[in-house]
Formats: C-alpha cells, sequence, structure tokens
C-alpha cells in the first residue's frame, strides 16, 4: 500500500466553512470565499484545507447530519464553486479534502425517510433497528455522545432505531452490502470532481457488535492522559467496548484505501479515543493513511502530562495529524490560561509537536492566537450543549475568523453574521497580526516556514528523544533538533556535539538556553 507523494510534506488546515469568510454578504461563509482567501492560507505555508462538511443539511449538528453526500449547500455555493476552490488551490499547490460523515445521515436524508416508512421500507436496513427489551426499555444502554440514550422510538413501526450522536443523526447499518456500496459512489464522485481525499468522521464507529451487547459501565470514568478539562458526560462513563472500534470497521477503510489509491488521495481519520495506544491499528495496515491525535487537542497545561502524552502518541504511531484544535474543542489558548500566557503555552506545544511524524494541523484562527469566543449559553446551538446542560457548547470555537477591524470584523458584509463572533479585539484580527513580526499570525507562518525548509524535520529518520527530564523536552530528527521548556525556570537544551542554531524561536532570543515556555528549532550550522 502507497501513500500519496503529496501528503510526506504537507502541513493541514482545518476550515469551519461557515465561519471562515462570507462572499456574497448573506452572513454565512462559503466557498467563494475561501477562494478569495488562498492568498492568506498560501502564505501561512499549508498544503492541504480540510473543509468541515459542505452539503446539504438541516443543520442539526452543524452539517455534520447530511441529508444528500452529492450535492452542495446553497448556502455555501454550487458544484461549479468546488471546482473552481479545488482548480484556484491547485494553482498554488493547496489540496482539498472534504469531510465524509459515514457514521449516520441526518433524520432528513431520503433513505432514512423512506427508511422510516415501515419495516418493508427499500432502505430499512440501511440503519440499525431493534425492538424494545421486553420491560419497554431501549435495545441496550447505549448512549448517545451528546447525551441521553442512543435510541430513539419510531412510534408508527413500535420500532427504536440507534444514533451514537443526536436522535437527527440516525446511525447507518454498516452490516448492510447496499450501505457500502452507497459510500464507494460517494468517494468516487468527488474523487472524480478532484477532491484530493476525505478527513473521515468518528471513522471508528461505523461497525458495531453484531448483536449489539450491552457496554461496561466505568465508574468514575477513568482521567484521560493529559486530563480533559470539563465534566464528564454520561458517555465517557462506558467502555465503549461494543459500538467503537470494531474489527469490521477495519474492513471499510481498507475498502476505501483501495479506492483512493486509485485517485492519489489521502484518507485522514477522526478516531477519538481516550488511549494513544490503540490510534496505530487505524494508520496501519492499508487502512486510513494518518489519524488525528486528538487527545492533545483536549489536555490542560500540565508540562510533566503533556510530555507523557505527546511521547506517548508518537511513540503509538507515525501517521498522526498533530491537531491541538478544532471545531469541537476548547481553544489552547483557553485551555492553557488565557490572555498572553495560553498563547505562548499554546505556540510552544505547537512547536514541540511540529517535527513530528506525520503532519502538523492549524485549526482556522488557531494562527491567530484565538481564544473560545465568549458566547452566551443561551446563545448556544450546538446540540451536545443542549442535549447534556453543563457540557462544553462548541460554539465557542465556531465563531467567525476576525479578518480585519472593519464592520463584522471583514467577515460579513451581512448587518449580521449566523453566529456571534464574542468578543474580540483588534490585535485579534489577521490585518493586524500582519503588521506584528511577533504576533501568533507571523510566528505561525514563521514555524510552518521552518519546517517546509527543513527536510529532516519531515522525513529524517526518528524522533530520538533527547535524554532530558520534564519540564524539559526535545527530539532529534536527522540534523534538526526540537526543544521545549515547558517550566517556569530557563532550561538549558543539551544539543548533540556539533554547531547548532535556532532556526525558529517561539519568542526572541533563541539559543541553547530556553526561557519559560519557550520552545525553538535547532539545525545542524
Ligand atoms: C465529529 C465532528 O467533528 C463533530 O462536530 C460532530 O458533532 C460529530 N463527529 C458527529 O458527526
Amino acid at each position: 500500500m502507497s501513500e500519496p507523494s503529496w501528503w510526506r510534506d504537507a502541513a493541514v488546515y482545518e476550515i469551519y466553512v461557515p465561519s471562515f469568510a462570507d462572499s456574497n454578504g448573506d452572513g454565512w461563509g462559503d466557498l467563494p470565499g475561501v477562494v478569495e482567501r488562498l492568498p492568506y492560507l498560501e502564505a501561512l505555508g499549508v498544503d492541504v484545507l480540510w473543509l468541515t462538511p459542505i452539503h446539504p443539511s438541516p443543520f442539526a449538528d452543524h452539517g455534520y447530519d447530511v441529508a444528500d453526500y452529492l450535492a452542495v449547500n446553497p448556502r455555501f455555493g454550487t458544484p461549479a464553486d468546488v471546482d473552481r476552490l479545488v482548480e484556484a488551490a491547485a494553482r498554488r499547490a493547496i489540496r482539498v479534502l472534504l469531510d465524509l460523515v459515514p457514521n449516520h445521515t441526518s433524520d432528513q436524508h431520503p433513505w432514512f425517510e423512506d427508511a422510516r416508512r415501515g419495516r418493508d421500507a427499500q432502505h430499512r436496513d440501511y440503519y440499525v433497528w431493534r425492538d424494545a427489551r421486553p420491560d419497554g426499555r431501549p435495545p441496550n444502554n447505549w448512549v448517545s455522545a451528546f447525551g441521553g440514550p442512543a435510541w430513539t422510538l419510531d412510534e408508527p413501526s413500535g420500532q427504536f432505531y440507534l444514533h451514537l450522536f443526536a436522535p437527527q443523526q440516525p446511525d447507518l447499518n454498516w452490516a448492510e452490502p447496499r450501505v457500502a456500496a452507497e459510500f464507494d459512489a460517494i468517494l468516487r464522485f468527488w474523487l472524480e470532481r478532484g477532491i484530493a481525499g476525505f478527513r473521515v468522521d468518528v471513522a471508528h464507529s461505523m461497525a458495531k457488535h453484531p448483536e449489539l451487547l450491552d457496554n461496561p459501565r466505568l465508574d468514575p470514568p477513568p482521567k484521560p492522559p493529559g486530563g480533559r478539562p470539563g465534566r464528564p458526560r454520561e458517555w465517557d462513563f462506558f467502555e465503549h467496548r461494543h459500538d467503537l472500534s470494531q474489527a469490521e470497521g477495519l474492513e471499510i477503510h481498507r475498502r476505501w484505501r483501495r479506492l483512493a489509491e486509485t485517485h492519489d488521495a489521502l484518507l485522514l481519520g477522526e478516531v477519538n479515543l481516550r488511549e494513544p495506544q490503540p490510534l496505530g491499528r487505524y494508520a496501519s495496515a492499508g487502512g486510513l493513511h494518518a489519524v488525528f491525535a486528538f487527545p492533545m487537542a483536549e489536555t490542560s497545561w500540565e508540562p510533566a502530562a503533556v510530555i507523557a502524552l505527546v511521547r506517548e502518541l508518537a511513540t503509538a504511531s507515525r501517521h498522526l495529524v498533530w491537531a491541538h484544535a478544532s471545531h469541537d474543542r476548547s481553544r489552547p489558548v483557553t485551555r492553557f490560561g488565557g490572555g498572553a500566557t495560553g498563547r505562548r503555552r499554546a505556540l510552544t506545544l505547537a512547536t514541540l509537536t511540529v517535527g513530528l511524524p506525520r503532519a502538523p494541523l492549524l485549526y482556522q484562527g488557531e494562527e491567530l492566537g484565538l481564544d473560545d469566543a465568549d458566547i452566551a449559553r443561551q446563545d448556544a446551538q450546538d446540540p451536545l450543549a443542549r442535549l447534556t446542560p453543563g457540557a462544553f457548547a462548541r460554539d465557542v470555537v465556531r465563531s467567525p475568523m476576525p479578518w480585519t477591524t472593519g464592520p463584522n470584523l471583514g467577515f460579513t458584509s451581512a448587518a449580521a453574521a449566523w453566529m456571534p463572533f464574542g468578543a474580540r479585539d483588534a490585535l485579534d484580527t489577521a490585518a493586524a497580526q500582519e503588521d506584528d513580526p511577533a504576533s501568533p499570525l507571523r510566528r505561525h507562518r514563521a514555524l510552518l516556514a521552518a519546517r517546509r525548509a527543513l527536510t529532516d524535520l519531515r522525513r529524517g529518520e526518528g524522533p530520538d528523544w533527547l535524554g532530558v527530564a520534564p519540564p524539559l523536552v526535545g527530539y532529534r530528527r536527522g540534523d534538526c533538533v526540537v526543544a521545549a521548556n515547558l517550566g517556569t525556570e530557563p532550561a538549558q537544551v543539551p544539543l548533540p556535539p556539533g554547531q547548532w542554531t535556532a532556526v525558529f524561536s517561539t519568542a526572541d532570543a533563541p539559543g541553547r538556553v530556553l526561557a519559560a515556555e519557550q520552545a525553538a528549532i535547532f539545525t545542524r550550522a
């Protein structure tokens, strides 16, 4: 099995389409808006764009409830706009990935609308239907990741349908061969249009245990490595032994891998597991090309735990996308203390992982050092926040990009954006940061430029971890060393013998001695 040659050196950028850039003044980000911002993305130094779902959707889960996989939501543009984006991006050597949502559809997808017609409906078996237990309870003890039972009763047919997410997101039945055939066609459709691959949503969840056995309960829930801020969800109280991570799921990935290879395309999987160790299984053996290292996007600032986590992840797989942020998780600046402290720590951690196999990822606004937006809970649209009172409302990381200090921060010419911005100040905007060499934008740009300039950082042997103890950490790849001091005192990096120079630093004054919470990249002079 091979991988696309262009993937070897790539850096990935996640575009949360509704909030990136609005080109037509309707208050919603759209595909032509992405085209307009390609110069910004090229200057930032990213090679692969992952677009969150662009398909028609009732938006019960912000587009992760797809009503037609082969169409484009008119709010975001047209199929021709996809073509234009792919072509314009290609002229800048940038590739475009779509978000494939194969675990569930919208309840307004025609397949589900038909399946609901009754037990004999043509598409009934596209979904997972079961009778109640003899005492009337749902078929098993599975819970939804958003809260409440994972089953909803369909009264006319007297059966429950399964949904690991919101009730408006019925799970597909991947034991039904017609579902697999439908998805083959969906993949082919977009690959033939020039899409460079897919980010696969909850890639470890499609296959379920054939007998839908109860999941074992864990009480209290184990603390995830690196710590995770926030209250545990009901979901965290279960070992997901029978609803996630089934061996048959890997077969689905292999099938897609064969298809992707015929188009030189990439499959990046969202495998959202508590522990780093099992991640390796998903990005190997001819399955997904890489998986996101999402435990990193959930840590709080606990230096020893964070260092242990980075090392554990790097050991688990050489095919990770190092994500510190996403549209689902509190932004690193906020998790790490907010303000200048949070920004400093976030950049230090992004630097530490930038040279680890295989690729770095930036989530829109991360390069601006944005923190979670201040959005009132009553304005939250996130189903997670609505179904689990007290849970993290993901709206706060989905607010529109602050481009300029003009009206609506340059995001839209409409009277208002589709969702509030939260409090942003002038220094949060891309325009203001452009002029300041010490801004998060300029430093992230320099960081990606350093990675691009140093072949060993992308392809070298290693990482070989330096023999240092936390809060200092570092590794060598070929003729490059990346080191970070997560502590509060200055610390000297024990560089290997020879002449080394710092080619990137998170703060001024790069040298062998790293200040508190500073990271640097060194190369052999
Ligand atoms: C993961 C996506 O990133 C998230 O936004 C979504 O709610 C769930 N999968 C369900 O599709």
